[in-house]
């Protein structure tokens, strides 16, 4: 156990050593910042070390990370935690790895992140899709409602693992508890998605997180939801339904072995910041005073879409008569950048900050592009995707990736089997998977989408040979 007093594992441990004097003709070949590039600013070399005795690693049992590991495990409530350096992405695919063997059938969103889809590759997984609401008039998934997850488990058959998304980029949050527990119910684990939620278990104002759910796995982004550094990400995994061994295991085959210290150092500090009592009021205070700017800019006129987050504000573009892309692109000329524009909204993302200070800039530029499409249309609701509520793939993932194919138009593609995913990103959700087959009502929705996101998708799609 630890003492709330006592320091930070990474950071007392990393100081120390970054001040030693010495011969140091370890890698990273900069040698402790000895060596160095030149240029501003000014990066920390010298703490950019590799895995010393006294540091470890993710999977060593001796050393600041691990003790670091095993103190968030026990801040946050599960009974491992794992950095990762290779973000969310290499989290969630060595998750699914250790969880489920080859051949092993894994119930999947439609709007999984892509790298899901290649983890189910690397690991010579079964996926099964099932395609969660789809709001027309905002075109964002919404979250899986339980009673739907009930009808979908009867129907699938014998599964290895269930996949949740929540909360979505937009902040749209699910009713964890009851899906967690309905999977549960039947002997399934459950992994949750949440990288975009790494602080709902930090504050009671928001909705439930992962863990507190019960969910066996949780893999959380903290450069996209707590303030790490790029890449970083966190892996959490509790109760008995799975092996910690077998989790390393997958961990080891797709984790670097020259994890950076800076990044896990970055991840600690973003982690302990929050958990600290002032950390977690500071956290209170700034969702209150991000949900009072997101009220305000609503009674100002500013479509703005409800959702569960409210460091995500998301505007309702398909309101004002133009799309999240062109609405991006109109901002960005204005020097205010946002995060993930789709063909009917814009989420823009307050960080783990205070958001004073943000609304003036926010509020003049926002009105502006208003009122540059005055008088436009609102834009009509999205085509549903033709999706089946639970699908298969008509040739399995890997055989279809890895096959020869062609190109085709779309227009000539109908009833071959796609070989690549169409994806545009952000957001990663793929439109398409490798291994579907193209019929005409899908073909003729992916033209639609293909106007919406402007230029982010070919007219020509890859198929097998
Ligand atoms: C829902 C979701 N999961 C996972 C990821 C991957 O996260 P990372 O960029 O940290 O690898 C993303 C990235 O956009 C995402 O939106």
């Amino acid at each position: 156990m630890f003492s709330p007093a006592a320091p930070w594992p990474l950071a007392a441990s990393l100081g120390p050593l970054a001040r030693q004097r010495g011969l140091f003709l370890h890698l990273p070949a900069h040698r402790r910042g000895a060596a160095a590039p030149p240029g501003r600013p000014r990066l920390p070399w010298a703490w950019d070390l590799p895995e010393l005795p006294e540091l470890g690693g993710p999977l060593l049992a001796e050393g600041a990370v691990a003790a670091s590991q095993r103190r968030l495990a026990a801040e946050l409530g599960a009974n491992h935690s794992w950095y990762g350096v290779n973000g969310a992405s290499g989290l969630l695919q060595a998750a699914l790895l250790g969880a489920v063997p080859p051949g092993g059938r894994v119930l999947l969103p439609r709007n999984l992140h892509r790298s899901l889809l290649h983890g189910c590759l690397l690991g010579g997984l079964e996926p099964l899709f099932y395609a969660p609401p789809l709001d027309p008039a905002t075109g964002l998934w919404q979250p899986l409602p339980p009673n739907e997850l009930e009808q979908l488990l009867a129907a699938a058959g014998e599964l290895d693992l269930l996949v949740l998304v929540s909360p979505t980029y937009q902040g749209l949050a699910a009713d964890l508890p009851a899906l967690v527990a309905l999977a549960q119910g039947r002997g399934l684990p459950v992994l949750v998605d949440e990288a975009h939620g790494g602080h709902f278990g930090l504050d009671p104002s928001l909705p439930c997180g992962a863990l507190a759910a019960g969910a066996d796995l949780v893999v959380q982004s903290l450069h996209k939801s707590l303030g790490g550094l790029g890449q970083t990400a966190l892996l959490h995994l509790q109760g008995p339904r799975l092996a910690p061994e077998a989790i390393e295991q997958a961990l080891l085959w797709l984790q670097t072995s020259s994890p950076s210290a800076l990044l896990m150092l970055s991840a600690e500090r973003a982690l302990a910041a929050r958990l600290a009592p002032r950390g977690r009021r500071q956290l209170s205070l700034w969702l209150h005073q991000a949900r009072a700017l997101g009220d305000r800019l609503r009674r100002g006129g500013l479509p703005l879409l409800p959702n569960q987050d409210p460091l995500r504000l998301v505007l309702d573009c398909g309101a004002l008569g133009l799309t999240g892309l062109a609405a991006d692109d109109w901002l960005m000329a204005r020097r205010v950048v946002a995060e993930c524009p789709e063909p009917l909204s814009l989420t823009f993302c307050l960080g783990m900050g205070s958001p004073r200070g943000l609304e003036r800039p926010l509020a003049a530029a926002l009105g502006q592009l208003r009122q540059a499409w005055a008088g436009a249309d609102p834009l009509p609701p999205l085509a549903p995707a033709p999706l089946p509520a639970l699908a298969r793939l008509a040739v399995p993932l890997a055989q279809a990736w890895r096959a020869p194919a062609v190109e085709l138009p779309l227009a000539e593609a109908v009833g071959r089997i796609a070989a690549r995913p169409l994806c545009p990103y952000p957001p990663g959700i793929p439109l398409l998977l490798p291994g579907e087959r193209l019929d005409r009502p899908r073909l003729d929705w992916l033209e639609g989408q293909r106007q919406l996101w402007a230029g982010q998708i070919a007219d020509r799609v890859t198929v097998l040979a």
